[in-house]
């Protein structure tokens, strides 16, 4: 596979901590279906990373193979990517050691996402969310990926994984390919639609705050209706009101016009009905999806036959990175 594969790699991943979002579709499952055809792209499921915030087993155990079947139902095909779950490939943890000795404990300090999350957890600082990072850089550079599709949360760690691979690569010679984050503009960042200036999130206790994958059409409508806006009641793509501003690149971002066309569209027309648009476009944009994720969760044994032939192709790729790390760090590997 390797050997006669020309196309730039692509490699990323969401973890199964809750239930998806728009925010996850827009900003990465839309743009990795839509990059299949141009990139060699390998998707996993970070169960691994999961497991830095207390998650109830069966619960974990379930949202993995459904965080799968909305891969797939997100149009990206089997034939053309590889799925994987993190765990099923013990390369990852064997990596992030490594890794983890050429990674300074200021860099992991500056993370702003184990600041968040240092105060969310207050109760349950653990060393693995301080590590997290590290294991996130062992996923990238394991499979020697060009490119990291991700939304702008994201970018911080990406740039440390490319001063690790640069530090590592300059230490032991050339090993690693250093990544680059791929970030669309337009579905960087979807806001909460409860408190604008905050991302919208899979862990927000509001669910008010977030549309998610699997929500029903009545849901998404009603939360589009009582999304936070202003009192200018103008549809415009203006950053200084960013309630109004998140639902007009929603709009756009689901329906593929640019901002302009957007305003354009709703001239002289209120919030109210501007709101209700959204949601039908958002509620149409998911049924279809929906009805993929219901047909594919009946059938676990193609799901699981997914996983198995992902990691078997992932496997391959990432004992070769960690065999050439192992020896070039000086680990003795015996005649
Ligand atoms: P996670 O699970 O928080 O999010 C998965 C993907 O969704 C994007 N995203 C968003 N994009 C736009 N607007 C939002 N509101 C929004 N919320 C989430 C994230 O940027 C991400 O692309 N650490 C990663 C998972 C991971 C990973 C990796 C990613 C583990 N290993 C290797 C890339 C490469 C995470 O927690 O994503």
């Amino acid at each position: 596979m390797e050997q006669t594969e020309t196309r730039k790699r692509i490699f990323s991943a969401v973890q199964p901590s809750g239930n998806l979002t728009l925010g996850n579709y827009l900003g990465a499952l839309k743009n990795w279906a839509d990059l299949q055809d141009e990139f060699e792209c390998i998707y996993c499921v970070a169960d691994l990373h999961a497991i830095t915030v207390r998650q109830e087993p069966a619960e974990l155990r379930k949202k993995s193979l459904d965080t799968l079947a909305l891969y797939l139902a997100s149009g990206i095909d089997p034939q053309k990517a590889t799925f994987f779950l993190q765990s099923h490939v013990p390369e990852h943890t064997q990596l992030s050691w490594v890794l983890g000795c050429n990674t300074m404990f200021g860099e992991l300090s500056r993370m702003t996402q184990f600041k968040d999350k240092s105060q969310k957890h207050a109760d349950n600082i653990n060393a693995g969310l301080f590590t997290y990072p590290v294991l996130m850089a062992a996923d990238i550079l394991l499979y020697q990926a060009d490119l990291v599709p991700v939304g702008s949360d994201q970018k911080q760690h990406i740039e440390l994984a490319r001063d690790i691979a640069q530090r590592f690569n300059g230490a032991y010679s050339p090993t690693f390919t250093v990544p680059e984050a791929y970030i669309l503009k337009s579905s960087a960042r979807i806001m909460s639609l409860a408190e604008p200036e905050r991302k919208m999130s899979k862990s927000d206790p509001n669910v008010n705050a977030s549309i998610f994958m699997l929500d029903k059409k009545d849901d998404i409508i009603r939360k589009f209706k009582r999304a936070v806006t202003d009192s200018e009641a103008r549809v415009a793509a203006d950053p200084t009101r960013p309630g109004i501003y998140n639902l007009v690149n929603i709009y756009s971002c689901l329906t593929g016009k640019t901002s302009e066309e957007t305003e354009r569209e709703f001239e002289g027309k209120g919030y109210g009905d501007f709101k209700v648009a959204v949601g039908e476009v958002c509620a149409d944009a998911l049924s279809g999806l929906q009805a993929e994720f219901a047909r594919l969760t009946k059938d676990k044994g193609y799901l699981d036959g997914i996983l198995r032939e992902g990691t078997e192709k992932a496997s391959y790729i990432a004992r070769k990175t960690v065999s050439k790390v192992y020896r070039k760090v000086g680990f003795y590997q015996g005649k």
